[in-house]
């Protein structure tokens, strides 16, 4: 038995979805616990591509149970469109897929205002869907659950004061059109039925897992930096990706947890808006989003890319407790004659002894670069770690021993057999 929390160490994107799928057959239950379809997790195997926004990315392994934790707040018509997806597929999930009844539900509304705040001065670049609106109800107690579909005359009234609120604030605020309240109850009740199967008591169903002596692997969304307390506030997202998010989302205590695996990509990489100190806008920029295919798997957008940063993911080691790494998208930096790690930065020319909270702080940051020698040399089909050409190896220690974490995996491509294990 044991029970693993997989976070992402950076800005998202960090190859989380691989991961998950290649550890899945170890593991008997996964288990997403924060956030909503703003994940996009991307999974290759053979020539087939699969994104998966809010169903976990063991979802493809058979014997594997998935559970959407009590921390997600869950879109349900992305939930269904998802699960059509994989049974067009062929994939039978029947007795597969638990979600807790505690699970909020993001709401027309949620997606309405999440695109009109974007629309004024406190654009974030948010993936729009509703994520932040959805958290700011569940936390002000006035969500709406997924237990809340089993009681539909319950969820009627929910809906009918909630819709009486939020119409007034499109209206008054947004001079946007109000929403219709008997659409939308028609929508939501009629999504009991497909939704209904899978809902569970999620805490009691792990609990049982553990005493069972299972193992259970949590994949976290987003990555520590967009943690909504550890991250680069306010350019976050709503929620708590790092570790302790595993526990509050899904009810699986601290003193259950057997280790923390973070997944770094090789190089950094951002969507949305935010400061972001090793950012590259030239050609090497230009060229790790070209090689990594860097466009976001959910809103296709471009994403921002730029050197390691280990100043950053030192800290996120540190809030996240992070063990042991898996390095990812090794691959993209084989183009590279020279590749440069930021190892710390410097505000007029005093290097900060941690990583500075304020946002003017980080955006006022010079990188302190260290430069180390390319590869020049395709690793996509190296298997064994030790016919990893030497400067690659070079590359892994440094960011090793620059973030205090053990290396056990190197990811050099997009396939699931495109992996070393160390
Ligand atoms: P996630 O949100 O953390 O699951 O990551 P995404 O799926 O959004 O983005 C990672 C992208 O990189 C996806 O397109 C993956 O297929 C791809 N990918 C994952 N690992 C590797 C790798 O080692 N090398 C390359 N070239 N691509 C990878
Ligand atoms: P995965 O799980 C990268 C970013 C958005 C925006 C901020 C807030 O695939 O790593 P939100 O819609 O959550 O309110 O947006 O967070 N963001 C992500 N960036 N990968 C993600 O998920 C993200 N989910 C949200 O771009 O900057
Ligand atoms: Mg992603």
């Amino acid at each position: 038995m044991s029970v693993t929390v997989l976070v992402g160490s950076q800005w998202g994107d960090e190859g989380k979805g691989k991961i998950v799928d290649l550890l899945s057959d170890r593991y008997e239950v996964v288990v997403r616990y924060q956030g909503g379809a703003n994940a996009g997790h991307t999974i290759v195997v053979g020539d087939k591509k699969y994104i998966f926004h809010l169903i976990p990315s063991g979802i493809l392994h058979e014997g594997v149970t998935c559970v959407i934790g009590n921390g997600v707040v869950i879109d349900p018509k992305a939930l269904l469109d998802e699960i059509k997806m994989i049974e067009d597929q062929n994939i039978d999930i029947t007795g597969r897929l638990l979600i807790s009844q505690n699970a909020h539900l993001i709401m027309p509304y949620h997606k309405l205002l999440d695109s009109l705040s974007e629309k004024g001065e406190n654009k974030i670049g948010t993936t729009g869907r509703g994520i932040g609106p959805c958290y700011v109800d569940k936390y002000a107690r006035k969500g709406i659950r997924i237990v809340d579909l089993l009681d539909h005359e319950g969820l009627e009234e929910k809906i009918r004061t909630n819709l009486k609120e939020k119409n007034d604030i499109l209206k008054k605020i947004h001079e946007h059109a109000e929403l219709n309240v008997d659409e939308i109850i028609q929508e939501y009740l009629a999504f009991d039925e497909a939704i209904d199967k899978y809902i569970t008591d999620v805490p009691t169903y792990l609990h049982e897992a553990i005493n069972g002596n299972k193992s259970i692997l949590m994949e976290g969304a987003q990555g520590a930096l967009l943690d909504v307390d550890f991250g680069t506030y306010p350019y976050v997202t709503s929620s708590s990706p790092t570790s302790g998010g595993a526990c509050t989302g899904t009810g699986i205590p601290p003193t259950k947890i057997d280790k923390v695996l973070g997944i770094v990509k090789a190089y950094t990489t951002r969507v949305g808006l935010g400061p972001f100190p090793t950012e590259l806008e030239d050609e090497d920029g230009q060229k790790l989003r070209k090689v990594g295919a860097e466009f976001g798997a959910t809103t296709g957008r471009p994403r921002r890319c730029g050197w390691f940063d280990a100043a950053l993911v030192r800290y996120s080691a540190m809030v996240n407790g992070i063990q042991e790494a898996a390095i990812t998208k090794l691959d993209v930096l084989s183009e590279f004659d020279t590749i440069k790690v930021c190892v710390d930065y410097e505000i007029n020319g005093k290097k900060l002894k941690s990583f500075p909270n304020e946002i003017s702080k980080l955006a006022a940051v010079r990188p302190v670069y260290e430069t180390l020698p390319g590869w020049n040399t395709d690793i996509t089909e190296i298997r064994d770690y030790q016919e990893l050409p030497t400067e690659t190896k070079n590359y892994l220690d440094f960011i090793s021993k620059q973030c205090g974490f053990k290396n056990t995996f190197i990811s050099v491509g997009p396939k699931r057999a495109q992996t070393i294990e160390i």
